[in-house]
């Protein structure tokens, strides 16, 4: 549609250089003026005349009348005058000449932009605290983060994608001491994070009785940070353990990160960024701790330092962001998060701000809402959460199951299986609207008939099944000859334009209602219009490369929400 839209706006242009030479406006300020009529029997776009009312000084409806006279375009098949508006159809020629040989022209391309060519952005997604559970509340950040990533490279963006572990603190002093009490290595081998998890849960038991556990804990910390050798090596061991299980989740997501640089990274990073902050006399002492006071900016103090002199999560991530400008240069950066954390952000982008970085304001948190699986609400302090692991796992079973009673012959089923089971989750996640709480309804997510990847990479695999089929393309004459076929191609039309919306809102799910809308479309032109049976040969050409059109968009589509192409199901 961005393309339709600019060719009427030249129209338009060329009408006001007539009819008021001191407009003052361009084809981009036309552009963004166009509309969406709320039923699409009423015009494919409108253009609204109330602006132009002002500069013109005559009335909305005598301009949409005088424009509507005006066009003539070989894109345009009617243009209507009404209350004001200007209802504007698509003629049949630009959807084949226009819209589908667009398709067919950029192929992979199709949809993106060269907007961001020369930026770089940098994300910070997933970013788990190690030896923690990667639990159901993770989904979020992953998915959103990575479908933020595929998206700003679409549109050309440099991206850095940066899985900021939480792998420093208090913690580990914990789990260290845990090991060696209670813990074996041969256990840790075996248990993995699992067996980390019950260490620190059972760290946790025994210091309610006996106090004393948390100083010795405290006292392991303070030689981690003093770089006793054993506890670096069981630090980065715990580490390694808890990647590797990350890394088995974040493959079946088709997920890998250009950087896995945690919060300890920082740690040498800080003192440069507290002596600033000092210097700028921003830090005030509040009961022995360090705070930036932001009560001008209605917001709690932001801590720095404790009483102890040792740093605080948002200390860690100031000096974060400064490296992240100096080693990257970034355009914006990009953090994704629980809504939970959204004050912590806002606190710490003040600072920034306060610290004279001019760069504060390129500086974003995307903010999500809270899961519960069918009706339940997670509670992760007493150790009832849902795995990721377990979760996939459990769709991936399912979809077997399923695929057993229809279609047992299916080559590669484990694949599939998994492409499928784990492309439910995520396309249930992603369609809701990102800040929405949402409640996981497992049978919901996996259904083959509801707005769900399921449907989505079932259609993917009929057209394919389709062009499997049909005979080689050919590049002769087009001919649209149903509303199916028109309707279809109008909805591809509006991909590259979705991409925008998507980045512009940081919001995965307009791509993911998009796919659903292009499924829409496209199996009722496959129920109504005969595709392979067509009888004139021309027909079915056209109907073939629609077909063709409609599993590129897909393709794309898919690409951009951790959605994997399936040929078959
Ligand atoms: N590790 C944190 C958590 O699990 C998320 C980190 C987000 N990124 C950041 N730069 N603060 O809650």
């Amino acid at each position: 549609m961005i393309h339709f839209k600019q060719t009427v706006s030249e129209n338009i242009l060329a009408f006001l250089d007539q009819a008021c030479p001191n407009h003052g406006l361009d084809t981009d300020q036309l552009c963004a003026m166009f509309e969406y009529p709320p039923d699409n029997s009423l015009g494919d776009i409108a253009f609204p005349c109330f602006k132009l009312s002002r500069i013109m000084r005559k009335g909305p409806p005598q301009i949409a009348a005088a424009i509507a006279e005006s066009l003539h375009s070989e894109v345009i098949k009617k243009a209507e005058p009404v209350n004001g508006y200007l209802n504007i159809f698509m003629s049949d020629d630009y959807l084949t000449s226009g819209v589908l040989a667009r398709i067919e022209e950029q192929g992979e391309k199709y949809g993106s932009h060269r907007f961001g060519e020369g930026k770089t952005v940098v994300l910070d997604y997933a970013s788990p605290n190690v030896a923690k559970p990667f639990h159901i509340g993770h989904l979020g950040t992953t998915v959103i983060g990575h479908s933020l990533k595929m998206l700003h490279q679409f549109a050309g963006y440099s991206c850095v994608g940066i899985n900021h572990l939480g792998d420093w603190g208090t913690q580990f002093g914990k789990l260290i001491v845990a090991y060696r009490r209670w813990g074996s290595e041969e256990a840790v081998v075996n248990g993995g994070i699992d067996e980390l998890v019950a260490l620190y849960v059972k760290f946790h038991a025994e210091a309610e009785k006996d106090e004393s556990l948390n100083q010795e804990a405290r006292n392991e910390f303070t030689k981690l940070e003093q770089h006793d050798e054993e506890n670096i090596r069981l630090w980065k061991w715990f580490i390694d353990i808890s990647l590797n299980e990350y890394n088995v989740t974040f493959g079946q997501l088709g997920i890998d990160f250009d950087s896995y640089n945690g919060e300890s990274f920082y740690t040498d990073k800080m003192p440069e960024q507290i002596q600033k902050m000092r210097d700028m006399n921003l830090l005030k002492l509040d009961d022995g701790a360090s705070i930036v006071d932001l009560s001008e900016y209605n917001m709690p103090p932001c801590l720095i330092l404790k009483r102890d002199g040792s740093t605080l999560y948002p200390t860690r991530d100031i000096a974060a962001a400064v490296y992240r400008k100096r080693t990257y240069d970034f355009d914006k950066c990009i953090y994704v998060t629980s809504a939970g954390q959204s004050l912590h952000f806002a606190q710490w982008f003040k600072v920034v701000e306060l610290m004279g970085y001019d760069w504060a304001d390129k500086l974003v948190h995307v903010p999500y809402g809270t899961v519960s699986i069918n009706g339940e609400k997670l509670a992760t302090r007493t150790g009832n959460v849902i795995l990721l692991k377990d979760l996939f796992a459990n769709a991936i079973k399912k979809v077997e199951e399923i695929m057993e009673e229809k279609n047992p012959d299916l080559e590669n089923k484990a694949e599939v299986a998994e492409a499928v089971g784990v492309g439910a989750i995520v396309f249930y996640y992603l369609y809701n609207n990102r800040i929405k709480d949402i409640n996981f309804m497992m049978e919901d997510a996996l259904s083959f008939a509801g707005n769900t990847g399921p449907y989505a990479q079932y259609t993917y695999a009929r057209t394919c099944s389709v062009l499997e089929k049909a005979p080689e393309i050919e590049h002769g004459a087009l001919q649209i000859t149903t509303p199916e076929e028109a309707e279809l191609l109008k909805v591809l039309a509006r991909f590259p334009e979705k991409v925008l919306d998507a980045i512009h809102d940081y919001e995965p799910s307009v791509i993911t209602r998009y796919i659903i809308d292009v499924c829409t479309a496209y199996n009722r032109f496959y129920h109504n219009c005969h595709i392979l049976t067509a009888e004139d040969a021309t027909v079915k050409n056209t109907r073939v490369r629609v077909t063709a059109a409609t599993k590129t968009t897909l393709g794309n589509a898919f690409g951009l929400v951790c959605l994997k192409k399936t040929e078959k199901i």
